[in-house]
């Protein structure tokens, strides 16, 4: 057992993994609905000090319409601000080929598409059905992995959706069955809304290992509405999931999805894991300080209670 000023005391959980990655969604999931818009200096510094902080994977931007997401329109500015930044994959998320171009135009070496388990978030999100949009993205997928690209697939609407309440199981299970027969390395579980509790987590893990879905090409990406989001990743980690979305100081929310409020903070998250002895390579102090700037650069208090209570230490 150790513990300091600034840090957790580590006690080792039983079952969990000796190291998780973190998918940081900051710069993108955490900005794309902010209402003013961000500088591109600003968010190109974010990304170098989330890297700075130990970060190793970083979602930088997303080449989506822009009159869609204006936020993002910068990507093609941002982008190659950052893209040579040693030790760190910068995915950004691609709807379909237009978006693709764009990303392989500035030398992008991971990309994520990102589908729906409703018909409701599918039709909001990307004006498609759940099929059409699963259409739109399979040659998406194929080309991608023809260049080498590392895919991730986004689900989101796993566990509940704001216009269609509670979502079967048997309905995520088909579509991640075709996000990963499609060619995607990775797929990520969206609580987009943030309705998931453990029990709905351990459910939907148990389904997916049922129905041949390797748990070593899961990840997960919970949103913090109902204060669910460490219960439902330490339940996810219990199940074998090693890689974790999250966003720094609890950035966050889809402007596609009502109620989505802020992500999962990676400050929150890092405190966990470290306290259960769980490696992730981030320097927590370093990491709060970029969501502290950030939130300045913002104009209000970051969400997470880490970034709150190691601040007010300071
Ligand atoms: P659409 O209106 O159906 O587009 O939108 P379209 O295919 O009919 O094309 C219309 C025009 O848009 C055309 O131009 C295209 O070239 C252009 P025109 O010929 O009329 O001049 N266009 C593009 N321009 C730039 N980049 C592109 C692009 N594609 C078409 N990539 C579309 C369909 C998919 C484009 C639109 O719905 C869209 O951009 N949606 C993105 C929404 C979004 O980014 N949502 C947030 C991310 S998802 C999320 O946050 C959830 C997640 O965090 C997980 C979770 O929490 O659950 C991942
Ligand atoms: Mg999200």
């Amino acid at each position: 057992m150790t513990g300091t000023e600034g840090l957790p005391m580590t006690v080792h959980g039983r079952g969990l993994p000796d190291r998780v990655r973190i998918h940081e969604v900051g710069p993108r999931d955490g900005l794309q609905n902010e209402k003013s818009v961000v500088p591109t200096e600003i968010k190109a510094e974010f990304i170098r000090r989330l890297a700075a902080s130990g970060l190793t994977t970083v979602e930088a931007t997303s080449f989506v319409h822009p009159k869609w997401v204006p936020q993002l329109a910068d990507a093609e500015k941002l982008f190659p601000m950052v893209s040579s930044l040693a030790g760190v994959r910068l995915p950004v998320l691609v709807p379909n080929d237009r978006g693709l171009d764009r990303a392989l135009g500035l030398g992008a070496r991971e990309v994520a598409v990102f589908a729906s388990a409703t018909e409701s978030f599918a039709k909001a999100n990307l004006n498609r059905t759940v099929d059409e949009a699963l259409a739109m993205f399979e040659p998406v997928v194929t080309r991608a992995v023809e260049h080498g690209l590392r895919v991730r697939g986004y689900l989101s609407m796993c566990f509940g959706d704001p216009w269609e309440g509670p979502v079967p199981l048997a309905q995520v299970v088909r579509v991640c069955r075709r996000l990963v027969d499609m060619g995607c390395d990775e797929l990520s579980l969206g609580d987009t809304i943030g309705v998931a509790t453990p029990g709905h987590v351990a459910a939907l893990l148990t389904e997916l290992g049922g129905a041949g879905v390797p748990v070593d090409r899961l990840a997960v990406h919970f949103h913090d509405t109902y204060g669910q989001a460490l219960a439902n990743t330490l339940a996810a980690l219990q199940h074998g999931v090693g890689v974790v979305d999250s966003s720094a100081g609890g950035l966050g929310g889809c402007p596609y999805a009502k109620s989505a409020t802020g992500n999962l903070a990676t400050e929150d998250l890092v405190w966990m894991l470290h306290g259960l002895g769980i490696e992730t390579g981030v320097d927590l102090g370093r990491l709060t300080a970029t969501s502290v700037w950030m939130a300045e650069q913002l104009g209000r208090p970051s969400p997470s209670r880490t970034v709150r209570a190691l601040s007010h230490k300071e």
